[in-house]
């Protein structure tokens, strides 16, 4: 009993680093004592984004990403433009520009990665298209910010 309390801490905790605001990982506290919690299609995938850019960060740092990692991202995080939010109030009119600005330069960073460009252009696109997560989330969510700051190289 012990050991799920803690787990259950632990998981509220690592869920309030993560989310949009403060107010609304305390309501989503409360949801998952009530039931379990299920977070949106698009909470999930970002969550997912940044266990990606983590890894696409080390593959940069070591030299070693390579053309098929970006096919990967690309696919993966496009679906953010179709996914279901957790309040869809909440979506401004810019969401779509932000959500395309950030895959084109995901696109960029793959042709730098195939013609075999300098590792320096590689982190400059890698690091603007966190800038255009940082921007979006600047308007939808600034929870995460700090978060995706630390992504950066
Ligand atoms: C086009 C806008 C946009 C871009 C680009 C974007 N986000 Fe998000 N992000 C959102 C919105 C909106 C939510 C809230 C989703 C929800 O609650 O359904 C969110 C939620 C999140 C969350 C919280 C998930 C949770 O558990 O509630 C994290 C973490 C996150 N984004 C990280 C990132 C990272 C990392 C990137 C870039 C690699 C990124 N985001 C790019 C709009 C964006």
């Amino acid at each position: 009993m012990k050991k799920i309390s803690f787990y259950f801490l632990y998981f509220s905790v690592l869920f309030f680093l993560i989310s949009c605001s403060e107010q609304r990982s305390k309501s989503r506290v409360l949801n998952q004592r009530e039931s379990i919690y299920q977070p949106s299609q698009m909470a999930t995938t970002m969550r997912q984004m940044v266990f990606d850019m983590e890894s696409i960060k080390l593959k940069l740092k070591a030299g070693t990403i390579e053309v098929k990692d970006l096919n990967h991202i690309i696919y993966a995080h496009s679906s953010m433009a179709t996914d279901k939010p957790t309040d869809i109030e909440e979506i401004q009119p810019s969401f779509e520009i932000y959500s395309q600005t950030y895959i084109d330069q995901l696109e960029e960073l793959k042709q730098i990665i195939q013609i075999n460009g300098e590792i320096s252009d590689q982190i400059l696109l890698f690091n603007s298209a966190l800038t255009t997560c940082i921007s979006c989330h600047t308007e939808h969510c600034p929870g995460p910010i700090s978060r995706i700051k630390k992504l950066k190289l």
